[in-house]
């Protein structure tokens, strides 16, 4: 099952989750990354779940298009929408101020 590893405000949050997992889902119903992981409208409206990918991006398909028109230029920085992600492989990911929308 794939890992995710979650870094926010320097602090560090494993947890192993089901495959085709979307993290905005789990911490809606309290489960790993919540109360970590920031996020708002779940439907890609917000940015507000917006991460960097440290590892595992080549595993993600493309971006969709609200991924593209809330991240803009970010996308090619390594920036994602959590809700737009359904997580099938390892990931690492960290969200913080400066990635705040
Ligand atoms: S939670 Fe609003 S865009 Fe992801």
């Amino acid at each position: 099952m794939p890992i995710v590893v979650f870094h926010r405000n320097g602090e560090v949050h494993r947890g192993e989750v089901k495959e085709n997992t979307n993290l905005v889902v789990r911490a809606g119903i309290k489960q790993f990354p919540y109360p970590h992981l920031r996020y708002e409208c779940g439907m890609g409206k917000c940015s507000k779940c917006a991460c960097l990918v440290l590892g595992g991006a080549e595993h993600l398909p493309p971006p969709n298009w609200k991924e593209k028109k809330q991240l803009g230029e970010r996308l090619a920085q390594g920036y994602r929408l959590a809700c737009q992600l359904w997580i099938e492989h390892d990931i690492e990911l960290v969200q913080g101020d400066l990635e705040a929308a």
